[in-house]
């Protein structure tokens, strides 16, 4: 049988011009959301969208949609991801999804197909989540007040985990997707001389936050699946001999179980009042982002699951570790999820890789479930 396939040289160059856009002088890639480095990116991905011949919007909180056909007519099928980055990203998170929408596209038009429904590409603003919270905030406002109401979505995504490289898997069907707690932990103590005050003394906030750290990997983060990350941690007054008077730090929690992810967070909670007792210091914890485990369409999730295998392509289902804009479009219409693998499972992290035979499998996989829903 032949296929329609994308143009890997165009999607894998445009991976590396979209990828060198916005970097600094020391080669830092960080385009965080609304910054002047993420306009360079949405600059470059806009313009390579009317080259498509696609009608662009964009919609109040910054959502880049590539449209082709008449959305008014009927509902679309949307695909599509982000173009924001992490702090010090690698090239792939969320522009892989976007560029690869962007190739399934223009298969689809050298095809000389007329598409059943209208295709629409979204570049859906501030996934990442680092400059503004809540992550995914640009699907989450567009799930809330639609301007276009797809009939389905699709995202292409790298894994960012070791699971798909382990079982040797180029494809991963993501079933579902865990639920995610973004809580901040702020702890006053009593800034104090180093050199003169007793350690029983002392109102510690630094001793404290080390205190949550070690639990959380310790206690709850000690058996999988759950995992715990304090990706960020401040003191004040952050000086070599003066007992820190306040720490503030970031706590990530992940479960695909909500009862799990709640105990967690209870346990959490009563942690810190034992530990404020007895380091005689005041503990506040601020709920950032609370995403409940979601489960993608079973009747997509196998769509994906057959295009695989009609590609020879092994593949299995599996769970996303981590947050994506599928969980938010997920509300509004049925979505579901392709994951390529991550060498050595490393992602917001600049080494992030997936070999150039995935990342263009991943890409005619995607093809292949639109070209299918839409002729
Ligand atoms: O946090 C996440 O899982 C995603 O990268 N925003
Ligand atoms: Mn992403
Ligand atoms: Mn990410």
């Amino acid at each position: 049988m032949t296929y329609l396939s994308i143009d890997a040289a165009r999607l894998l160059e445009r991976l590396s011009v979209l990828g060198n856009t916005g970097r600094d002088a020391s080669g830092t890639l960080t385009r965080l959301a609304a910054s002047s480095e993420d306009k360079l990116g949405r600059d470059l991905l806009v313009s390579w969208l009317r080259s498509a011949g696609l009608s662009v919007t964009v919609d109040g909180i910054g959502n880049i949609f590539g449209i082709w056909g008449d959305i008014q007519s009927n509902q679309p099928l949307m695909i599509g991801s982000h173009i924001d980055t992490v702090i010090n990203a690698g090239i792939l998170d969320g522009c892989y999804g976007v560029l690869s929408a962007l190739s399934v596209i223009e298969a689809l038009q050298g095809s000389g197909k007329r598409p059943a429904r209208p295709i629409v590409l979204a570049a859906f603003t501030n996934e990442e989540g680092v400059r503004y919270q809540p992550d995914m905030m640009g699907s989450l406002v567009f799930a809330g007040g639609y301007s276009i109401r797809p009939a389905m979505y699709f995202e292409l995504h790298i894994e960012q985990g070791p699971i798909l490289e382990a079982g040797d898997c180029t494809i991963g069907v993501v079933e579902d997707l865990q639920g995610i707690s973004w809580q901040r932990v702020t702890i006053e103590g009593v800034a104090n001389h180093a050199g003169t005050t007793p350690m029983a003394m002392r109102r510690d906030a630094g001793l404290a936050a080390a205190r949550v750290i070690t639990f959380l990997r310790d206690e709850i983060a000690a058996t999988p699946p759950t995992v715990a990350t304090v990706g960020s941690i401040k003191f004040q007054p952050d000086a070599i001999n003066i007992i820190p008077s306040r720490a503030v730090l970031t706590v990530d929690l992940r479960d695909p179980d909500e009862q799990r992810l709640v105990a967690a967070e209870q346990h959490l909670t009563q942690f810190v009042k034992q530990l404020g007792q007895q380091e005689n210091v005041e503990i506040r914890l601020e709920r950032i982002v609370r995403l409940e485990p979601v489960a993608f369409d079973r009747d997509l999730v196998g769509l994906i699951e057959r295009a695989a295998d009609a590609r020879g392509f092994k593949s299995r289902r599996m769970t996303s570790g981590a947050g994506h804009d599928a969980q938010m479009i997920a509300r509004v219409c049925p979505a579901a999820m392709i994951f390529v693998p991550s060498r050595g499972g490393i992602s917001h992290n600049p080494m992030e890789h997936t070999d150039e035979a995935d990342l263009v499998a991943g890409a005619n996989v995607l093809l292949d479930v639109v070209a299918g829903l839409s002729s």
